[in-house]
């Protein structure tokens, strides 16, 4: 039993989405330290610099005292033993995440032994929602206040008003 444990969520949250901040949330009443570690999906154009998306992040988990909000390159596991951590945290909303998310928690324990992927589930209400959707919504005009952090929206509403 280990009493010190760092979990690391990580993901790219470009933006991050109420879903994210709330799975946050669970994490961090449960595990000491948690990190939120953004990175670059090499599978995704990302709308968000990563500098963007960790400034947003900061803000929207400032009042959670035991989170950190960090970024890295390269492979989770790598970083994951760069800061001694063996613990991910990962949010699972519906069965369709499911086969991912089951494949990439078997790949990074081939990639490093010890390494323990722990699922949480989002409130009902945001079982729905991906950053894609926000990011769609977004751009074609719609209503998204609901399902992203005020700073969030303020960004993006900032990044729209200059694409006018
Ligand atoms: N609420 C709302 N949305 C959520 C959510 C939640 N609780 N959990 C996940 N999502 C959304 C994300 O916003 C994302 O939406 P999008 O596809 O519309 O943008 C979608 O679900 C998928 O997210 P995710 O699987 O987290 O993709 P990701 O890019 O955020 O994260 C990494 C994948 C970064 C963790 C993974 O690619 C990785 O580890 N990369 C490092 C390289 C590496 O080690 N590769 C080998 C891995 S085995």
């Amino acid at each position: 039993m280990k009493k010190d444990i760092i979990a690391v969520y990580p993901g790219s949250f470009d933006p991050p989405t109420n879903g994210h901040i709330d799975i946050i949330g669970r994490a961090a009443k449960i595990f000491p330290k948690v990190i939120v570690a953004i990175t670059h999906n090499y599978n995704k154009n990302h709308m968000f610099t990563l500098e963007e998306r960790l400034s947003m992040m900061k803000e929207s988990v400032s009042a959670m005292k035991n989170v950190k909000v960090s970024s890295f390159s390269g492979l989770l596991v790598d970083y994951l033993n760069e800061i001694n951590s063996f613990c991910i945290v990962r949010g699972l909303r519906a069965l369709s995440d499911f086969e991912y998310e089951f494949q990439m928690a078997l790949m990074n324990r081939k990639l490093k032994k010890n390494v323990e992927t722990i699922f949480l589930m989002p409130d009902q209400e945001y079982t729905f929602l991906s950053s894609s959707m926000v990011r769609e919504i977004a751009s074609l005009g719609g209503q998204f206040k609901n399902f992203v952090p005020k700073s969030v929206y303020k960004k993006i509403m900032s990044k729209r008003k200059l694409n006018v």
